[in-house]
């Protein structure tokens, strides 16, 4: 038996469910039952009937989908990958922080630890991160952490100097720089720019649109234009290149999450064969990092 068909009877013999985002390998992505952005997967695990979880991803997300389905199995694919930005502000720093600014509210990004969520108000993804921080009286002081690129976009979108950001950044999208852009620019003058807001401020000046990975996908489908400049993860222009073979899509070659693309097909095997690796949320983390990524969840 092939590799892939191995994969859905063990699938089916679980009951089990393959979530995957979008700067997996295409041959993960192709695979799993669904593929999505970081909000879409953590409805997705919200939102099933599955018994198991296999989560192709980095361990924050693996991470959220337990928190989310605690009575759920919930497996990461490969066990070392992880986020290096969720590992830049620590339980005690944030800790540090908020005695600093008692009053504030803390925002946390996803891509954080279960420990650092734990100790939030609310949680964002890069496609909501605006609506949740609008979702606090202009006057109440906020705290965002741990990426500084999505928290200057929030701040300078919404207009606010009452937040404290924290200093955690994203080795892929802060390494693209505003020549990188106007390289691509110049090349395909008649392109929409799309831009993750992880990426700086230099960069995120020359985007037509500042979306989440599933937001530009779907972004493309709303505009005319036939050619875009993606600024993000390569693992994008998969799905961007299946939806939508007539459109032309141009993407900064060296942006790769390696992390992301530790998982392969045999790893999800593995994972389905093995019942690897587990995620555990410690019981008193999980109840109040449930709190903080359900009120993200539950904002309207
Ligand atoms: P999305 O919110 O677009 O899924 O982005 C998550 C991420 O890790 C980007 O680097
Ligand atoms: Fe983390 Fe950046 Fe990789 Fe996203 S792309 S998982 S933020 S390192």
């Amino acid at each position: 038996m092939d590799i892939v068909n191995k994969i859905k009877e063990l699938k089916k013999k679980h009951n089990a469910i393959i979530l995957a985002h979008t700067y997996q390998r295409a041959e993960v992505q192709d695979i799993a039952d669904f593929v999505g952005d970081s909000l879409e997967l953590s409805l997705r695990a919200r939102d099933n009937s599955a018994d198991l979880i296999v989560f192709c991803g980095v361990r924050f997300m693996a991470e959220t989908a337990k928190i989310i389905s605690p009575n759920k199995k919930v497996l990461l694919t490969e066990v070392a990958a992880g986020c290096p930005m969720a590992e830049m502000i620590s339980a005690d720093e944030l800790r540090e922080l908020k005695a600093k600014y008692p009053t504030y509210k803390v925002v946390t990004y996803v891509n954080s630890t279960a420990e650092v969520k734990a100790l939030s108000d609310i949680c964002c993804t890069s496609s909501n991160a605006v609506r949740v921080v609008s979702s606090i009286p202009q006057e109440q002081g906020v705290i965002f952490v741990p990426d500084t690129n999505l928290g200057s976009y929030v701040q300078r979108t919404l207009k606010r100097d009452n937040m404290v950001v924290w200093q955690g950044h994203c080795y892929v999208h802060s390494q693209i720089m505003e020549e990188d852009v106007l390289a691509l620019k110049k090349l395909h003058p008649n392109a929409i720019v799309l831009a993750h807001p992880e990426c700086s401020e230099h960069v995120l000046k020359h985007a037509n649109h500042v979306l989440s990975t599933s937001g530009m996908i779907k972004k493309v489908e709303e505009i005319k234009a036939e050619e875009f400049i993606v600024i993000t993860e390569q693992g994008i222009l998969h799905p961007l290149n299946k939806k939508y073979p007539n459109k032309k899509f141009y993407s900064i070659d060296r942006a790769l999450c390696l992390n992301m693309k530790k998982t392969t097909v045999e790893s999800v095997l593995n994972s389905l064969e093995l019942m690897r690796y587990s995620i555990e949320v410690p019981r008193d983390v999980m109840e109040s990092a449930k709190r903080a990524v359900f009120n993200m969840l539950e904002l309207k």
